[in-house]
C-alpha cells in the first residue's frame, strides 16, 4: 500500500473549501503521458494554480498504474523544481467499481470518483457509500455523481429529463458521506456536445450551444450551501483548433463546446472543481497535425511532441487564468 501523503500529494478536502469561499474554480486536467504531465505542471506552476491530475480508467490501463504512481511523485517534485510546491491532487475519474477504487487508493490516488450514476438511485447510494467508507479510512476523498450527462445519441428530451434532481442531492450527500458531487446540468463528454440543431449559429458560422441549466445548479446550491459541486463534459472545444485540424487534413464535423463564459459563470458558484480532457486532445492534435504536415521529412517525436507540449502548456495557462479563476490561488 503507497499511501497518497508519501507521494507529497493532498486531497481535495482544503483546495475545495478554498474554491468555494473564493469564487474559482480548480482544474481537473485529464493525462496520460509524460508531455501532457509535464504541459499541466509547467502551466500551474507558473500561473500559481493548484490542480488536480485526472487519470480515468483506460488512462490507468494505456499509461501502467506503477509509471502513473510514480509520474504523480514525479510531478510534486517536478513542481518543487520549477519553484513552486502548488497543491497536487491525483485523482481518479469515473471509476466504475469499488474495487477500482481500492486499488488506486493502495497505489497513492488522493481522490477517486466512484459515478454510480447510471446506476438506479438506491444502488449508486449503496455503491457510493461502500467507497467512501473505505476512501475516508485513508484520508482519500470521494466524488460521487447524481444524473447522468447527456450523450451525442441521446434525443433532446431524455437530455433533459437526465439533469440532476435538486430534490435528490440532500438525502444522496447524507446517505454516502461523499466529499464533492458531480452535476448534469447541461455539459456532456467529447467534442459534439449538442446536435447542430440545439445550436444557432454567430455571423461566422460557428454553432452556438444552448445556456447550461443555471437554475437547476441554485437550486442545488440551496440545497446543499457551501458543498463542492463537479462540472464534467467542461471543454470549450476551441473553433480555432477545429480548424486547424481540419486545415491539416483532420475531420471534425460539428464539433461545439460550452462557452467560455458560462464555465466562468460557473467558477463562481459552488462549482469547485471543472474538468477537462477534450480540449487538451485537440491542442496536441492541432500542433502534431501542423508540424508533420508542414515539415513532412520530420521523424523525431520530440520534434512534433515538444510543440504539442507548448500548445497545451499555453490552453492550461488561459483556463488558469481567465476561465476557472485559479490563478495565484496557489
Ligand atoms: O470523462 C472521460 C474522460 O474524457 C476520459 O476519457 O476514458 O477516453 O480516457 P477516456
Ligand atoms: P471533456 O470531454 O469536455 O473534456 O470532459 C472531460 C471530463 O469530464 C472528464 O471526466
Ligand atoms: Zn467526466
Amino acid at each position: 500500500m503507497t499511501s497518497y501523503k508519501d507521494l507529497g500529494l493532498v486531497n481535495t478536502k482544503e483546495m475545495f473549501a478554498k474554491a468555494i469561499k473564493g469564487g474559482y474554480a480548480i482544474p481537473a486536467y485529464n493525462f496520460n503521458n509524460m508531455e501532457q504531465m509535464q504541459a499541466i505542471i509547467q502551466a500551474c506552476v507558473e500561473t500559481k494554480s493548484p490542480v488536480i491530475l485526472q487519470v480515468s480508467a483506460g488512462a490507468r490501463k494505456y499509461a501502467n498504474k506503477n509509471l502513473l504512481k510514480n509520474m504523480a511523485k514525479g510531478a510534486v517534485e517536478y513542481a518543487h523544481e520549477l519553484g513552486c510546491d502548488i497543491p497536487i491532487v491525483l485523482h481518479l475519474d469515473h471509476g466504475d467499481s469499488l474495487e477500482l477504487c481500492v486499488d488506486c487508493i493502495e497505489s497513492g490516488f488522493s481522490s477517486v470518483m466512484i459515478d454510480g450514476s447510471h446506476l438506479p438511485y438506491d444502488e449508486n447510494v449503496a455503491l457510493t457509500k461502500k467507497v467512501c467508507e473505505y476512501a475516508h479510512k485513508h484520508g482519500v476523498t470521494v466524488e460521487g455523481e447524481l444524473g447522468v450527462l447527456a450523450g451525442v445519441e441521446d434525443d433532446v428530451s431524455s437530455e433533459v429529463s437526465h439533469y440532476t434532481k435538486p430534490e435528490e442531492v440532500q438525502d444522496f450527500v447524507s446517505k454516502t458521506g461523499v466529499d464533492s458531487l458531480a452535476i448534469s446540468i447541461g455539459t456532456s463528454h467529447g467534442r459534439q456536445k449538442f446536435k447542430p440543431e440545439q445550436c444557432t449559429k454567430n455571423a461566422d458560422g460557428v454553432l452556438i450551444p444552448p445556456p447550461l441549466a443555471f437554475d437547476i445548479l441554485a437550486e442545488i446550491e440551496k440545497k446543499l450551501p457551501g458543498f463542492p459541486i463537479v462540472l464534467h463534459g467542461s471543454s470549450s472545444v476551441p473553433v480555432e483548433y477545429v480548424k486547424e485540424i481540419e486545415q491539416y487534413g483532420g475531420k471534425l464535423s460539428d464539433s461545439v463546446g460550452i462557452p467560455e463564459e458560462q464555465l466562468r459563470k460557473a467558477a463562481k458558484s459552488a462549482v469547485c472543481k471543472i474538468n477537462i480532457d477534450s480540449d487538451g486532445r485537440l491542442a496536441m492534435t492541432a500542433a502534431i497535425r501542423k508540424v508533420l504536415s508542414e515539415k513532412p521529412d520530420e521523424f523525431d517525436p520530440r520534434k512534433y511532441l515538444g510543440p504539442a507540449r507548448d500548445e497545451l502548456k499555453k490552453l492550461y495557462m488561459h483556463k488558469n487564468t481567465n476561465v476557472l479563476g485559479s490563478a495565484g490561488q496557489a
